[in-house]
């Protein structure tokens, strides 16, 4: 696919649903008792795999029409907490399936599962599940003890304090989905805010569930109701027309309906150290308020909470950026955008390095491989660290071709690179872009008129 250089974006765009979310309302969905109404469920490779698990374990999936946001309604009547039936899950390519759903099986009074999926999936660690859920009793067995296909065996389980080794949102997720079935409470610990979709949605369906400062702890549940659960625009998707709109000149455009949990726009505190005027009732972190009297480059309004997720409105005009140094406290609520801040990168005045994200190396792809070599690819001066990257400004990219690598996130990228390039890019592997957003070059291209 080849995106020639283009521009500049203007319109109002309602990304798509919460990938994360999406994962989330469906297995606690399955796990409560009565139908879970989900507005708004992303409509893309990895949320269907989702739909088909809870479907294999025994719960009845309704899909209504689709809302022409990229969303579906789907109605879960769930099964209950105790009442999944043994089942091989094929979780394709989606990294949260696979560890999440563990936490949920393991502690089942017996059954047994499998879950496996795409060459990409297999190459993606599971120790990280394995290691707390066996802590707790649970009976689970990996590929060479660390790899997908993971087997899974009912056993009683009991609570633990697990200190997270890794920020993990997905860990931490699953450890608290097995505490609901554990004999006393359990307790994670996490040294940097993560994602906090699973805590929200349980406490949402009745779960007793609370934080203090790092520590998340929940108690033993019988049962859950989840009931009605609107699902966001993805910040994710959004992040790339937001930088999209910075880095092609004239570019105005307004995102709405954007999920912004806290955990989640670490981008917008980057973007604000990159020299980004922010403006509007934000969240407070990280703000460089306006001096001028232009509108600031980013604005975000109309903030409401329909649901458990923080919801607004952001518009965003193009601005110049200069080089900023990201580390390791800013990578979890910035991890799927790091991609992004490289590209961003390229256009900024001077340096920008990226440091503590090593995990970028266990995503859907290497990241860090994947963007370093693609960018440079397209002219950038950009160079690997074990544990980032750092890339020069050089004000542009040229084009050429840059392979997606079977990662959606890189595909994406490698479009927007071609918009703002001097030479346009062609994308190899772009079907990749179904795992989040299938309608991407669609809602791309309709800006672009
Ligand atoms: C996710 C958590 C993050 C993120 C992924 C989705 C989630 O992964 O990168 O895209 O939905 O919990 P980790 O938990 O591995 O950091």
């Amino acid at each position: 696919m080849r995106f020639e250089p283009e521009g500049p974006l203007h319109g109002d765009l309602h990304p798509p649903p919460d990938k994360s979310v999406s994962h989330r309302a469906a297995l606690i969905g399955a796990m409560a008792e009565g139908p879970t109404r989900i507005s708004g469920y992303l409509d893309s490779a990895d949320t269907r795999a989702t739909l088909r698990a809870v479907a294999a374990v025994g719960a009845d999936v309704t899909e209504g029409e689709p809302d022409g946001n990229g969303g579906l309604f789907v109605e879960v009547e769930g099964i209950g907490l105790r009442g999944p039936r043994p089942a091989e899950i094929d979780v394709a390519n989606a990294g949260t399936l696979l560890r999440l759903m563990p936490g949920w099986l393991a502690g089942q009074a017996d059954g047994e599962w499998t879950l496996d999926g795409d060459e990409s999936i297999r190459r993606r660690p599971v120790d990280r599940i394995a290691e707390p859920l066996r802590l707790m009793g649970a009976d689970v067995e990996a590929r060479d003890a660390r790899l997908p296909p993971l087997r899974v065996r009912g056993a009683p389980l009991r609570g633990i304090d697990y200190e997270l080794p890794v920020a993990s949102a997905q860990v931490k997720s699953c450890v608290l989905l097995a505490g609901l079935l554990a004999a006393g409470t359990t307790t994670v610990h996490e040294p940097h805010w993560t994602r906090d979709h699973t805590e929200r949605l349980l406490a949402s369906a009745g779960a007793e569930i609370r934080r203090d400062g790092g520590n998340i702890t929940v108690s033993p549940t019988e049962r859950l109701e989840a009931g009605d659960v609107p699902v966001p625009g993805d910040f994710s998707s959004a992040a790339f027309f937001l930088v999209a709109a910075l880095i092609v000149p004239g570019s105005e455009l307004g995102l709405r309906e954007v999920g912004i949990n806290r955990a989640r726009i670490g981008l917008l505190s980057i973007l604000s150290r990159m020299g980004v005027e922010m403006g509007g009732a934000h969240l407070k972190h990280g703000r460089a308020e306006s001096t001028t009297r232009e509108p600031p480059a980013i604005t975000i309004e109309e903030i409401h909470e329909p649901g458990p997720e923080p919801i607004a409105r952001l518009n965003v005009h193009s601005a110049p950026l200069s080089g900023a140094t990201i580390t390791a406290d800013d990578v979890p609520s910035a991890i799927d955008e790091l991609p992004l801040v490289a590209l961003l990168g390229c256009f900024a005045d001077g340096e920008t390095v990226v440091s503590g994200a090593a995990e970028l190396r266990a995503k859907e792809s290497d990241r860090i491989a994947g963007i370093v070599d693609g960018l440079a690819g397209l002219g950038a001066e950009i160079e690997d660290r074990p544990d980032g990257f750092a890339v020069r400004g050089t004000s542009g990219l040229r084009g050429g071709t840059l392979d997606a690598r079977g990662d959606h996130r890189l595909a994406m990228v490698g479009a927007v690179a071609g918009l703002a390039s001097r030479e346009g890019v062609e994308v190899t592997d772009f079907e990749s872009v179904e795992v989040s957003y299938p309608g991407f070059e669609r809602d791309l291209r309709s800006l672009l008129t």
